[in-house]
C-alpha cells in the first residue's frame, strides 16, 4: 500500500490543471481554466478546472474531482494506479507502508512487479529488432508495409519483430541480469534440459504486445509470415501471474477514451482488424482475440460504455457460436447491434477498401439489433417449415429473457410479436418457461455482481425515493445539510442561548449537534462516512471541511464534495466577478438554522410515516405495541405542529427561517 506520507506528498505536488492539460486544451477563464469536455461530444466548453482549489468539474456530464480523480476517470485506472501514475509524472518516490501485507503477498507483488518488467524489456527489444536491425527491417517491417500499416500505427500499436535466432531475447535478458526463473515464468523463453542456453518462445514472427488497461504490456501475440506453413498462425503468451486470457481485450488500452466518448464499443475477432480500424480513424474498437467472449471482457466495457456492436467476417463460419456472446452480452445488461460484413470482408480488408466515412455510415446503417440479426440468420434457408420457424423464434425468445431489465424486456418481445405476428401474450408464456431454464444459468453471473458492485451511495432504492415523498424530502435536507458542513463548515455563527447570553459555534459543530440530538440515522451511507471523519477530527482538534474531503480516499464523495464546493451557477460568477454576497456571515447563519429545523420537521414525519406503517402490522397480533405505536405517533405529531409554526418561508431571503415569536 502507498503510505500515507506519499499520498499527500503527491496530493502538495500534483497541479489540476497540468494532469488535465495533458488530455484537454484548457484556455484561462478568470482565475478557472475551461475546455471541451473529454467525456462527451460537445462545441461549447462546459468542463472547468479550478486551479484555486485544485478540482475539475464537467458540467455536461455532471462528474468531477481532484486531479487524481480525473486520471482514474480519463484511464480508468483505480485509486492506487492513478497516484503511481501521478508520481511518476511528477518524479515523487512511492513509499510502500507494507505492514499490512504478509511476506507471501510482498513477494507475490514483487514477482508481478517483475513480470510486468521483463515484458516491458521484451516490449523494448522486438520493437528495436524491427526499427533498427536489417533482419527486422527487412522482415518484419516489409510485411507490415506490404499490408498498409502506416509508421505511426506501428509506433502507437508498439508492434515489434522476434528474430529468427534460437535465442536472441533469452540471452539478451540473461546477460541484463533477469533470472531464468522468470524467463520461464513469463512464458518468453523456455529452458529444455537439452538446451541450458534457452530458447525463445516467440521466433521470425511480427509481435503484437498485449496490453492490460492501463497500458502495462502483459503478453504478446505473434504472426508468422508465411501463410503456407504448418505451424499455427498465431502463436500467443502462455497465462501468467499477469496475463489471464480471459481478463484481457486486445485494444482495450488504445481505444478507452474513444469508446468512452463515442459512448459504443465495436467488437472484433483479430488484432489486424483493430488496428486497421484505427489507421482509418475508427478508434472504438477491441478485439476479443480468437476466444469467445467472458463475463470479465463485458464488464471491462462496461466501464465505459453499456452499447456494443459486433462486427462479423461476412463468410464467418462461427456465427451461431457468437449467440453465446450475445446472450452474455445481454445478461450483463448491454444493449447490442450486430454487423455481418459483405462476403469474403472482414473489418481489416473492409477498412483498408473504403474511407472512414464510409465505413463509420456502413456500420451505423447496417448494423442490426440483435433480435433481426438472429432472425436473418434462423429463418435462413428454412422455407415455409412451421416447426423450423417456432424453434427460431423460441431461440430468440431465448435471447430475450436474458435481458435483466423488465422494460427494456418488454419492449424486446414487443418487437418480435410485431415482426412474427404472435401475440405478445403467447411469447410472453415463452419467455417465461425460457427464463425458468435460464435463471439456473444466470443466477451466478447476478450473484457475482453483487459481491463486486461499488457501495452506493444511496442505500435507498431510487424507486422507492420516488414512490415515497416523506423519505424523499428528509434525503434532500440530509444532503442539504451536509453539504452547508462542506462548503462553509467552519465558519463561525453568533448565537444566543435561552438567558440570551451570546455564544460562538461553528457551522460544523452546530450541525453535528443537530444530528446527536435527534439521535439521526443517516439514510445516505457517503454521508454517514462524512460525519464519521469529521466527527473523529473534532476529536483531534481540527475542523474537516470540504478541503479535507477533496484528497479523500473514496472518490464518490470527493465528487459529492466537488458539487458542494462547485454549485453550477454560482461558478462563473466567482470567476468572472469575485463577488461575495454582503452579510455573507449572516446570511449562512440564518440558512443554517432554518434548514436545521427543516430538516427536523422532514425527519419526524418521516418518522410518523413509518411508524403509521409498523401499526398496520401489529394492529391484529398485539395489542399493547399497537398502542404504543400510537402514542408514539400522537407525541410526534405534536411535535410536528410545533415545528411547522416555528418554519416559515421568507421570500426576500428566499430560505425557509426559523418564525420570529
Ligand atoms: N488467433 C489465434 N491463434 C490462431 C488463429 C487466430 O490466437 N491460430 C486469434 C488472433 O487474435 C487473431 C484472431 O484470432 O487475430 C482472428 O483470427 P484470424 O481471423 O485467423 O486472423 P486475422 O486477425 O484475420 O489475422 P490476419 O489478417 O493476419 O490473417
Ligand atoms: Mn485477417
Amino acid at each position: 500500500m502507498i503510505s500515507k506520507q506519499t499520498i499527500d506528498k503527491i496530493f502538495s505536488t500534483i497541479r489540476v490543471e497540468e494532469i488535465v492539460g495533458e488530455y484537454v486544451q484548457l484556455k484561462r477563464a478568470g482565475s478557472n481554466f475551461k475546455g471541451l469536455s473529454p467525456f462527451h461530444e460537445e462545441k461549447t466548453p462546459s468542463f472547468v478546472v479550478s486551479a484555486s482549489k485544485q478540482i475539475w468539474k464537467d458540467f455536461s456530464t455532471g462528474k468531477g474531482g481532484t486531479a487524481i480523480s480525473f486520471l482514474m476517470e480519463i484511464e480508468n485506472f483505480t485509486y492506487p494506479e492513478a497516484l503511481r501514475h501521478a508520481a511518476k509524472k511528477y518524479g515523487i518516490e512511492i513509499e510502500e507502508d507494507q505492514k499490512d501485507f504478509s511476506e507471501e503477498a510482498k513477494m507475490a507483488q514483487s514477482e508481478r512487479d517483475q513480470l510486468y518488467k521483463i515484458h516491458e524489456v521484451a516490449n523494448d527489444f522486438f520493437q528495436n529488432f524491427l526499427w533498427e536491425v536489417e533482419e527486422g527491417k527487412n522482415i518484419g517491417l516489409s510485411y507490415f508495409k506490404e499490408r498498409e500499416l502506416r509508421d505511426d500505427i506501428i509506433k502507437k500499436f508498439q508492434l515489434g519483430y522476434s528474430p529468427e535466432k534460437k535465442n536472441a531475447f533469452t540471452e539478451y535478458a540473461l546477460e541484463k541480469g533477469y533470472s531464468k526463473d522468470l524467463l520461464e515464468k513469463s512464458g518468453l523463453s523456455i529452458f529444455p534440459e537439452n538446451s541450458p542456453s534457452g530458447i525463445d518462445r516467440f521466433r521470425e514472427r511480427v509481435m503484437f504486445p498485449i496490453h492490460s488497461f492501463s497500458g502495462r504490456v502483459l503478453g504478446f501475440g505473434a504472426r508468422i509470415l508465411r501463410n503456407n506453413v504448418k505451424t499455427a498462425k498465431y502463436l500467443n503468451s502462455p497465462e501468467t501471474e499477469i496475463y489471464h486470457k480471459s481478463n484481457v481485450l486486445y485494444g482495450l488500452n488504445q481505444s478507452k477514451q474513444a469508446i468512452s466518448r463515442k459512448n459504443v464499443c465495436l467488437l472484433v475477432e483479430g488484432y489486424m482488424d483493430v488496428i486497421s480500424l484505427h489507421m482509418s480513424g475508427i478508434e472504438n474498437v477491441v478485439a476479443s482475440s480468437g476466444t469467445s467472449l467472458t463475463t470479465e471482457q463485458i464488464k471491462l466495457i462496461k466501464r465505459l460504455t453499456e452499447n456494443v456492436t459486433i462486427l462479423f467476417d461476412g463468410d464467418n463460419a462461427g456465427i451461431k457460436a457468437s449467440f453465446r456472446s450475445i446472450d452474455m452480452l445481454l445478461t450483463e445488461g448491454m444493449n447490442i447491434r450486430v454487423l455481418l460484413f459483405p462476403d469474403g470482408d472482414d473489418p481489416d480488408s473492409f477498412a483498408r477498401k473504403h474511407p472512414q466515412e464510409y465505413v463509420e455510415k456502413f456500420i451505423e446503417n447496417e448494423a442490426m439489433d440483435f433480435i433481426d440479426f438472429k432472425a436473418e440468420i434462423l429463418l435462413k434457408n428454412i422455407g415455409d417449415d412451421p416447426i423450423k420457424k417456432a424453434e427460431a423464434i423460441r431461440d430468440i425468445v431465448k435471447s430475450v429473457s436474458f435481458v435483466q431489465n423488465a422494460l427494456k424486456r418488454e419492449v424486446y418481445l414487443k418487437q418480435v410479436s410485431g415482426k412474427f405476428g404472435l401475440s405478445e401474450q403467447s411469447l410472453f408464456n415463452e419467455l417465461n418457461v425460457q427464463k425458468q431454464i435460464t435463471q439456473g444459468q444466470t443466477h451466478h453471473v447476478q450473484q457475482q455482481q453483487k459481491e463486486t458492485a461499488p457501495v452506493k451511495m444511496d442505500v435507498v432504492p431510487l424507486d422507492e425515493e420516488k414512490s415515497d415523498p416523506f423519505l424523499f424530502e428528509v434525503l434532500f435536507m440530509e444532503n442539504k445539510l451536509i453539504d452547508h458542513m462542506l462548503m462553509f463548515g467552519d465558519i463561525v455563527l453568533k448565537r444566543k442561548n435561552e438567558s440570551e447570553e451570546e455564544y460562538q459555534i461553528t457551522v460544523i459543530e452546530e450541525i453535528l449537534y443537530h444530528f446527536d440530538e435527534e439521535e439521526y440515522r443517516f439514510l445516505v451511507k457517503g454521508n454517514e462516512i462524512i460525519i464519521g471523519h469529521v466527527k473523529e477530527g473534532i476529536q483531534n482538534e481540527e475542523l474537516r471541511s470540504g478541503n479535507f474531503f477533496i484528497t479523500f480516499m473514496d472518490e464518490e464523495i470527493t465528487t459529492k464534495v466537488v458539487d458542494a464546493l462547485l454549485p453550477a451557477n454560482e461558478l462563473e460568477n466567482w470567476a468572472s466577478r469575485n463577488i461575495f454576497p454582503p452579510n455573507y456571515g449572516d446570511k449562512i447563519a440564518d440558512q443554517v438554522k432554518g434548514d436545521i429545523l427543516l430538516h427536523k420537521y422532514r425527519y419526524i414525519d418521516y418518522l410518523i410515516a413509518e411508524t403509521a406503517r409498523e401499526l398496520d402490522h401489529y394492529r391484529d397480533s398485539d395489542q399493547t405495541k399497537y398502542f404504543e405505536l400510537v402514542q408514539k405517533i400522537m407525541l410526534m405529531k405534536q411535535a410536528s405542529i410545533k415545528l411547522s409554526q416555528m418554519i416559515e418561508y421568507s421570500p426576500i431571503k428566499g430560505i425557509y427561517v426559523n418564525r420570529k415569536r
